[in-house]
């Protein structure tokens, strides 16, 4: 009943909004901008605006003891969303990842490697605490054929909140050895790591230090990174883009102001 009443004063909104004499290109979109939210053991719920879809997505909450995720758009204009998400975990039988609430790209996938020109994109975004064991993270896929199951995944963490790496190797006090350090990308300084989590092979690129609250740049640079010197096939299709938080256990609010990411 509520959202009936939300969505009927959304209805009555887009005629005004549509004859307003703005500029069509920096007009806001009328979205869903309702809460969407899972409660343990949960399960999977979405919603569109533009090219995105909000992905609650908690593949691991069955291994959580109790908690919840709640997320809402807040505003798209041209490419650019704003959106939110709040969550709470209590770790159970699995001490990893329980939710990737994240913001995935629907427009333009599916292209083979050689064929993509750039990836811009900028994130901007602020989180309510630090004391989680959580990632701030852009993941991307990809595979031997269009849409076709996972070979690699390209992770590009903004933020390491206490947690760490999928790695083959550690060292003797247990923390993850990169492949490749202090590599200058995107006007910042990345540790790469190595490994497979059992279905495919993740690459993750963590800044050496600190956390990057305000991302510009393109992140094809990445993907052309490990076509050049990590033996990605450049014929692999680039299959899935995303960008969202990896939250394992604690609370946090995470409130992105922008957020924008198209394949060329
Ligand atoms: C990376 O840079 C840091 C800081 O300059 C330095 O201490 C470290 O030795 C470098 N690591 C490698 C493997 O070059
Ligand atoms: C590992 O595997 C699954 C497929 O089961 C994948 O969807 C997931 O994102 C993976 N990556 C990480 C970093 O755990």
């Amino acid at each position: 009943m509520f959202s009936f009443v939300k969505l009927s004063a959304l209805l009555l909104l887009v005629p005004f909004v549509a004859s307003a004499p703005t500029d069509v290109a920096e007009r806001a979109t009328a979205i869903d901008t309702t809460s969407h939210c899972v409660f343990h053991p949960g399960q999977f719920d979405s919603v569109v605006a533009g090219s995105y879809t909000l992905f609650l997505d908690q593949w691991g909450a069955s291994g959580a003891s109790s908690g919840s995720d709640c997320a809402n758009f807040v505003a798209l204009t041209g490419t650019t969303v704003s959106w939110k998400t709040v969550w709470t975990w209590t770790s159970g039988s699995s001490t990893g990842v329980k939710s990737f609430t994240n913001i995935n790209l629907n427009a333009n996938l599916n292209k083979q490697l050689s064929a993509i020109a750039s990836i811009p994109t900028t994130w901007t975004w602020s989180q309510s605490t630090s004391s989680v064991v959580a990632d701030v993270a852009y993941d991307l896929f990809t595979s031997n054929t269009a849409g076709g199951s996972a070979v690699n995944e390209i992770m590009i963490w903004l933020a390491n909140f206490n947690a760490g790496p999928i790695s083959a190797t550690f060292n003797s006090a247990g923390q993850p050895v990169p492949v490749v350090s202090n590599l200058s990308l995107n006007g910042h300084t990345w540790n790469l790591f190595f490994g497979s989590n059992g279905s495919n092979n993740v690459y993750s690129f963590l800044p050496t230090s600190g956390t990057i609250t305000s991302f510009s740049g393109d992140i094809n640079l990445f993907l052309k990174y490990l076509t050049a010197n990590r033996g990605v096939s450049t014929a692999q299709f680039l299959t899935t883009v995303q960008g969202g938080t990896e939250a394992t256990s604690g609370s946090a609010t995470l409130t992105t102001s922008a957020f924008s990411v198209v394949i060329n």
